[in-house]
């Protein structure tokens, strides 16, 4: 494929100043970090640049980036760049969009900032272990007027499933958490650590750019008495608005901005409390107010972001399609048998797709590699509405590569901000309709972000045409 001559550079947003390009350089390797506090010791993990997470990558959106990765891995890897629109070849798939990356090689990715966001990289290859052992960074697109706040953070969230002696558990891809809800953790980290608390001053604005980097946990973080109002989702501006119930809900891979402001008294302590799993309610981190106030009153200032540059679906001019997700447990302990409906070449039995890892299917095909036949070809420049169904037990981040889709419906009910989003969370036995203009041309990925269901067959490949 002549993947450098066949496609077009994406519109970039107009630009007066020149745009500049930002060299990285990304190692994946083995290193120790300090996860959990004394007195247990450091953890083996895998790291970009010896942390994690990995450094935040910051840049002006226009601006053009140039990220050498190299591989210090005694395995193949790559990088992928979670929710930018990238072209097809710079996208970070094994075998689909490049050649991986050897141990001792390096990669070197280059693309435009298109969208302002808050995004990240992870590996590609052997994700639930890869990115599970702890590689994976911030990447975060700056508008060229942001919002004005006091503080602009990144709280990257990840979930270990450590032992007593704070190492890492080995037993990833383990058939359990395969064909259940994936590998839940037992500590969660905020960039890394587990902090007691986070300091915060009576009057302060924080723009708080959260990011789920977990396997599999699903976060809903509930500030007590603050109120958190979302500002973008999936790095895409949205009609700013307080999350119902007051949860700002995440799953794997999903991103939101939110603005807080903190009226709490001060020297005064508050948790936020993770409340997604009923029964398993956890203190993730106390908001620990300074004596001395900053200010005596919450700020005023506009907090809606500037849109990014989507093309906007033609709805009127659709063309549809349905993908239905099947497989995994289904209560009492037994995977459904789909009467047939599965992808069961030569007549292979339940129990014979099972022991070859296939557990998870989308629209009766379950994905062994990342080389399949595309389950979807999308005319391109087209608007595509896509019906996606949960025939399943559990919940699935369904995430496309290459695209921001528009969440038009739940349930057959219309999304009342249709959000823009790369990644979307599917209750079980829920239906979503997204829709997206196909303008970003090559063979995409399009998977769970529950690493484990990926691993197990939720994958498939979308075809833009060309
Ligand atoms: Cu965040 Cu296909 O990945
Ligand atoms: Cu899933």
């Amino acid at each position: 494929m002549a993947a450098f001559a066949s496609h077009l550079p994406l519109t970039a947003p107009p630009r007066a100043q020149s745009r500049r390009t930002h060299d990285f350089n990304l190692t994946a390797a083995p290193n120790q970090v300090r996860l959990v506090p004394e007195p247990y010791g450091r953890t083996d993990a895998w790291c970009f640049n010896g942390t994690v997470p990995g450094p935040e990558i910051r840049v002006r959106q226009g601006d053009r980036l140039r990220i050498t990765a190299k591989n210090g891995l005694a395995e193949e890897t790559t990088v992928h760049w979670h929710g930018l629109r990238v072209p097809n070849d710079m996208d970070g798939v094994p075998h689909l969009t490049q050649r991986p990356i050897g141990p001792g090689e390096t990669f070197t990715y280059e693309f435009d900032a298109i969208d302002a966001g808050t995004f990240w990289y992870h590996p590609h290859q052997r994700s639930f272990e890869q990115v599970g052992r702890g590689l994976y960074g911030p990447l975060i697109i700056e508008e060229p007027n942001p919002v004005r706040v006091d503080r602009d953070l990144t709280w990257v969230l990840d979930d270990w499933r450590l032992t007593k002696s704070a190492a890492i558990s080995d037993d990833f891809g383990n058939m359990r958490d395969v064909s259940h809800n994936g590998r839940i953790g037992n500590s969660v980290t905020i960039n890394g650590r587990m902090p007691k608390t986070f300091a915060v001053r009576k009057g302060e604005r924080i723009r708080l750019r959260l990011i789920n980097a977990a396997n599999a946990r699903i976060f809903a973080l509930d500030f007590s008495s603050h109120e958190p109002r979302i500002i973008a989702l999936d790095g895409q501006p949205t009609t700013p608005r307080s999350p119902k119930g007051g949860l700002v809900v995440l799953g794997p891979a999903m991103r939101a901005d939110v603005i807080l402001d903190f009226a709490g008294a001060p020297s005064s302590k508050t948790p936020v409390i993770d409340r997604f799993y009923k029964g398993r309610e956890y203190r993730l981190v106390d908001l620990a107010y300074a004596a001395a106030p900053l200010r005596d009153r919450t700020p005023d200032w506009p907090i809606e972001l500037p849109a990014n540059p989507l093309p906007e679906p033609d709805l009127a001019n659709a063309m549809s399609h349905d993908v239905i997700f099947n497989g995994g447990m289904m209560g009492g302990g037994v995977m459904r048998d789909m009467g047939g409906s599965m992808n069961s070449e030569n007549g292979a039995s339940l129990r014979e797709m099972m022991h070859a890892g296939k557990i998870w299917f989308i629209n009766g095909v379950a994905a062994t590699g990342h080389i399949m036949e595309p389950m979807l070809t999308l005319a391109r420049d087209r608007t595509h509405r896509i019906t996606m169904t949960n025939a399943t037990a559990w919940h699935h981040p369904i995430h496309l590569h290459g695209h921001s889709f528009r969440v038009i419906s739940r349930n057959g009910q219309a999304t009342k901000h249709r959000e823009w989003q790369d990644t979307v969370l599917m209750a079980p036995r829920e239906k979503v309709e997204i829709a997206l203009v196909a303008d970003n041309p090559g063979d995409w990925m399009f998977h769970c972000h529950i690493l484990e269901h990926q691993a197990a067959g939720m994958m498939g490949v979308i075809r833009v045409e060309t």
